[in-house]
Order: C-alpha cells, then structure tokens, then sequence
C-alpha cells in the first residue's frame, strides 16, 4: 500500500465555496490547507440562500479557491493523486459548479476524480480531526439534515433516525429571521441566548412522546412565531430581552430534543455494538456550546467517549470533502466524466427517503 496520499476538495453544495488539500500519511490525515470563501454577504438581502445566486458565486469562486488552496499548502497539480469534489446532496447548481469544475481540472491534470457524498465528509470528520475508528454513531446536524448514522466504513452507513421535516440548523436559521437576527442564524441566536430565560416561553419537545430515534423541528419553529407575534400585538415589538428570552427557550427545546433523541439512538447503537462506545457529532449545528455540553453529559452518563470537531470543521468546509476523498479513493473508488451531480443522496440507501426539501436543498 503507498504510505502516502494527496487529495485536492471541492466543496460547493450550500452557500461555502471551498477547497482543501488533505494528505494521508501512513493513514494518518493531515490538513495542508483549508479555503473557504462564503457567500453570507451575497444573500443577506434576502434572508436565505437564493439558489441561482449561490450557483453564479461558486462557479466564479471556485478557481481562486483552489489557487489558494495549493498555494497554502505549497503543491501544484502534479504533487495531488486525485480530486475530490462534494456531487450532492445539495443545492443543485452549486453541485453542478463543483462537479463541472472538478472535472475540467481531472480532464486537465490526467489526476482521478471521485465523488464525495456530502453528508459523508461531516459524518467522516470525527476521524479526520481525532483520529477515531470505526464503528461510531454519529449526530450529523447542520443546516438541511439530522440524522443519526451507524458508520462502520467510509462507504458503509446505517440511519437509526433523523428529522421529519426540518433540519434544527433550518429551525436556528428562521428562528433567527423571525427575530430580526442576519443569517446563518445559529451563531446569532446562540449568542442572544446566552443572557436569556429559556424557562420564560413553554416551548414545546416535538415528537418526545413517540418512541424512536426520530425528530421534528418545525412545530417549534411555528411556537417561536406564535410567541413572537403574540409580544408584538401585545407591546408593538421585542425588546433585548425578550430576544434572549426566545432564543433561550428555541435553544434549549432544540438541546433537550436532541439529547433525549441521543439516548435512545445511544441505547439502539450499543445493543448492536457495544464493543465500539463511541459518540461524535458533526454538522453545523455542532458548533453549539449548549447542545456539545447536552450530549457529551448523555454521551458520559452512559459511559460512552464524545467527540466533536473543531467550530471551523463543524461548518462546511472541503478539507472533509477531500478526506472522505482519500478513503474512498484508497478504498478503490474512483469515478469518471460520467460523475452526476446529484440534488438528494442519502447514505443509507436502505433507509426509506425522508420527504421535503427545505432551504438548504432537497433533503436526503
Ligand atoms: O453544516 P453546515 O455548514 O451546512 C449544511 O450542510 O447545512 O451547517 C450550517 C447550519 C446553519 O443552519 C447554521 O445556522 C447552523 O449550521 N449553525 C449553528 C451554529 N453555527 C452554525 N446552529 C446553532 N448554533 C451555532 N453556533
Ligand atoms: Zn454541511
């Protein structure tokens, strides 16, 4: 086997246009650079990703997002062994500027292209950054998915449950336009939170009462409305506190839904296997302190090891597309100009397709 490997990412799906180079050393992945240029100025306007703008930004950033990336890591082209690039699920447009793009530098450069799923870069991260071995149950929350995913290989995922409808990255992100926050929202509604009541608003835990693995964040987002606009025919607006008032409540129904969803996909995962106690999170949504602190506290109450990336590794990025390249790709996989990019692409084929499609995309 060779000792070492050299991947170029390309992440393109949302609203982040991004390049990485990963390497792998005698297995072990190191990250030689790292790019990713978002596009949250670009839709401020509108209060979400418009899809045709964030299609036009990622095929005129995708270039110099990789200039960049080689340069950081002092590579050219003909130090790299493949290309990876995210070909769904996502936004389509963006998907198709990634693919598109990695195939003309594929056609180009004679290197080998492989398709990375992209749920499969976050849910690979907790071995890019700590190292862990498969098998693990992962939490990948971000902004269009929640699921929890058995991963037992690079290619090789099982879904024990995820969200009905929307993504809690989804719910942060309205929660934030309802209370006048910018987008992404989750980071702002984190932080009004922090001074908040979250006791104040009784807000609803969807779907606690049901048995199972699976979430629903929508009902809740339809309680932060109500509650809003009951405030706002009350006293004809919201003052500071009751911003943290809401944001406090909306975070710690999202926290307590999660970590209870947690339990129980926990308590599924190790009747399985249970020689593997090992939890990681990935995605986003991640990237809370409030929810990391809930589920390691589960994660440690049942004896199991937690893991969470990095913030920046939390959120999109391509040093996880590049490294879900490198396993694919020493795994044997590669593809070919015929690579489709893809709107929806779940990883656990066998699992039956959770409907709707949301702001991020079509859900897988
Ligand atoms: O993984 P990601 O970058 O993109 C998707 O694949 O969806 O996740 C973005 C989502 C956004 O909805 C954003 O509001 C949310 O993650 N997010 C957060 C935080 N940071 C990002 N949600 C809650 N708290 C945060 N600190
Ligand atoms: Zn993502």
């Amino acid at each position: 086997m060779r000792t070492s490997l050299t991947i170029l990412g390309l992440e393109s799906s949302c609203d982040d246009t991004a390049a990485a180079v990963v390497q792998l050393r005698n297995g072990a992945p190191h990250i030689l650079s790292s790019v990713v240029h978002g596009q949250s100025a670009l839709h401020a306007a509108y209060g979400g990703v418009v899809p045709e703008i964030a299609a036009r930004a990622h095929a005129e950033k995708l270039d110099s997002c990789v200039e960049q990336a080689l340069k950081q890591a002092d590579l050219g082209f003909s130090d790299l062994d493949a290309i990876a690039v995210t070909a769904g699920p996502g936004l389509i447009g963006g998907v198709l500027s990634g693919v598109m793009c990695a195939k003309g530098l594929a056609a180009a450069t004679g290197l080998p292209l492989v398709g990375v799923n992209h749920l499969a870069g976050h849910a690979l991260t907790p071995r890019l950054t700590d190292g862990i071995t498969y098998p693990y149950l992962v939490l990948l929350v971000s902004g269009g998915h929640c699921q929890f995913l058995v991963v037992r290989g690079c290619a090789d995922y099982t879904r024990l449950g995820g969200t009905i409808d929307d993504a809690p990255g989804e719910a942060f992100d309205k929660t934030a336009r309802l209370l006048g926050l910018p987008q992404p929202g989750g980071p702002l509604v984190e932080r009004a939170a922090k001074t908040g009541n979250a006791a104040r608003f009784g807000f609803p835990r969807p779907l606690l009462d049901r048995p199972g693995c699976d979430m629903s964040f929508s009902g809740l987002k339809t309680a932060v409305l109500r509650a809003r606009d009951d405030l706002v025919a009350e006293q004809g607006g919201l003052t500071r506190a009751d911003q943290a008032d809401l944001s406090a409540g909306f975070q710690a129904a999202v926290a307590e839904v999660l970590a209870e969803k947690t339990r129980r996909a926990l308590t599924l995962y190790l009747e399985d296997v249970p020689e593997a106690p090992v939890l990681a999170v990935a995605g986003g949504v991640a990237a809370n302190r409030t929810i990391r602190v809930e589920l390691e506290t589960v994660a440690a109450e049942m004896g199991v090891a937690f893991t969470a990336p990095p913030l920046a590794l939390c959120t999109d990025n391509a040093a996880m597309i590049a490294y879900a390249g490198a396993e694919l790709f020493r795994a044997g996989k590669q593809d070919d100009m015929t690579l489709a990019a893809r709107p929806r692409w779940p990883l656990d084929q066998g699992s039956p397709a959770l409907l709707g499609s949301g702001k991020k995309g079509a859900k897988a």
